[in-house]
């Protein structure tokens, strides 16, 4: 018979798997109901799977699950007439060939850059813009109506639209128009802005709409959810968002055996995009087999997304200071040895928090794992296991600095 207290984890992998709980659990509720991601997806994934590990060499320890994070608080909320999914995740290319596979070799794909922006649902009624969604938790959303007209990223009035016209699709801050806000607010003395999709977030929040229409905001079409009649492939629903006067997002039809070609393309050639993309979707063209291949409760099984992730960079800890934020919060923000990336010379990376640095669980002289976040904010994602010489020594308490 299997004793319980076998699997039961040592006192110190305990306080470590509710650590890495905490900040898994901040990491959620900032990202899903606050909109303001506090790390890069890349050292979220690093914690679950370390947490995972942990799970597995000791499966007393409670699952943790991001579904039980808590309901986003809507502002202004509405309801949306079909639940809004997501995405399927791959992060290689052996992904995408099992996705192909499952879904047939000899079918035609549509392949399209993953905006990094925010879902906007879009209500068109006798051609006129009725409502306008965010994605919320799919099935509520935030009504931004206001803001989107503001906004001047959409027409307001359509030429030759169905009567009932839904469409979903990507609202995002093109580079440009970020530089050029930052620009405006270092010569106006106030902080640059760190991240265009958190930018373009934000801005769906602000009730002064005459600020809203200066923020430059741009809007890709990428699926068609009503209208009369429905279009029969992906390709042809693009076309008519198009015809009607709405930008549908980029994209290319190619076989399977030359989609998973094209698809390491575009994740080569990323950087020349004018706006933020995390990634590239691939889908079945057919919207008949697309349905056939139907859908679990969170994302169709005729879609991927192959997310890019960046590689990262190796170095070591040397210090780690505390810096008090606008709230007085202390945030442990660590110094190593510089690294260049794309061209930049990175030497600092916040720790966002206590809780997050013991996840981490690092000490200094610790050989790090370094990152760009979304291609900008450096982020470190843990140590390289198997690594510690013995020489590394603790992390002082903030009050011990000096
Ligand atoms: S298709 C059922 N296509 O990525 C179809 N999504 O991680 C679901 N996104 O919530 C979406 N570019 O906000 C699709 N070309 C694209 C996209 C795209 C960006 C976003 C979208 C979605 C998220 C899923």
């Amino acid at each position: 018979m299997l004793c319980c207290s076998c699997l039961a984890a040592p006192k110190l992998v305990e306080q470590r798997a509710a650590e890495i709980r905490t900040v898994l659990r901040e990491a959620d509720d900032a990202y899903y109901n606050l909109g303001e991601p506090i790390m890069a997806n890349e050292a979220y994934d690093a914690l679950r799977s370390q947490y995972q590990s942990l799970k597995t060499e000791y499966p007393d320890l409670p699952a943790y699950s991001s579904v039980g994070a808590a309901v986003p608080e809507q502002e202004n909320p509405a309801a949306h007439t079909q639940p809004v999914l997501s995405l399927k995740k791959a992060y290689s290319d052996e992904g995408v060939v099992e996705f192909i596979e499952a879904c047939g070799a000899d079918r035609i794909y549509c392949v399209e850059p993953k905006i990094d922006g925010l879902t906007v649902v879009l209500r068109y009624r006798e051609g006129r813009l009725l409502q306008a969604l965010t994605r919320g938790d799919g099935i509520t959303g935030s009504d931004v109506t206001a803001q989107v007209r503001a906004s001047g990223a959409v027409p307001l009035a359509l030429t030759n639209a169905p009567t009932r016209l839904d469409v979903r699709g990507e609202l995002y801050m093109p580079f440009a128009a970020f530089e050029a806000l930052n620009e405006q607010r270092v010569a106006d003395g106030e902080a640059e802005l760190k991240s265009p999709r958190n930018t373009a977030a934000g801005t769906l929040r602000m009730k002064d709409l005459a600020a809203v229409a200066k923020r430059g905001l741009a809007y890709a079409v990428f699926e068609v959810l009503e209208s009369e009649p429905m279009p029969t492939t992906h390709a042809d629903a693009l076309a008519m968002a198009q015809s009607c006067g709405l930008t549908p997002v980029a994209h290319q039809l190619l076989s399977g055996s030359n989609a998973v070609h094209a698809v390491a393309l575009m994740n080569q050639r990323r950087a020349e995009l004018p706006y933020p993309s995390d990634g590239v979707v691939i889908r079945l063209n057919d919207c008949a087999e697309f349905e056939r291949m139907g859908a679990t409760a969170r994302w169709p099984n005729g879609a991927l997304a192959r997310k890019y992730k960046s590689v990262p960079v190796e170095t070591h800890l040397r210090r780690v200071d505390w810096t008090t934020g606008e709230t007085g919060r202390l945030t442990p923000v660590a110094g190593f040895d510089p690294v260049t990336m794309d061209g930049a010379e990175l030497k600092r990376a916040s720790l966002h928090s206590l809780s997050h640095l013991r996840a981490l669980d690092l000490m200094i002289g610790d050989r790090i794992q370094v990152i760009r976040a979304g291609g900008a904010v450096p982020e470190i994602i843990g140590r390289v296991p198997g690594s510690r010489t013995g020489d590394e020594q603790p992390i002082p308490d903030p009050d011990e600095n000096p």
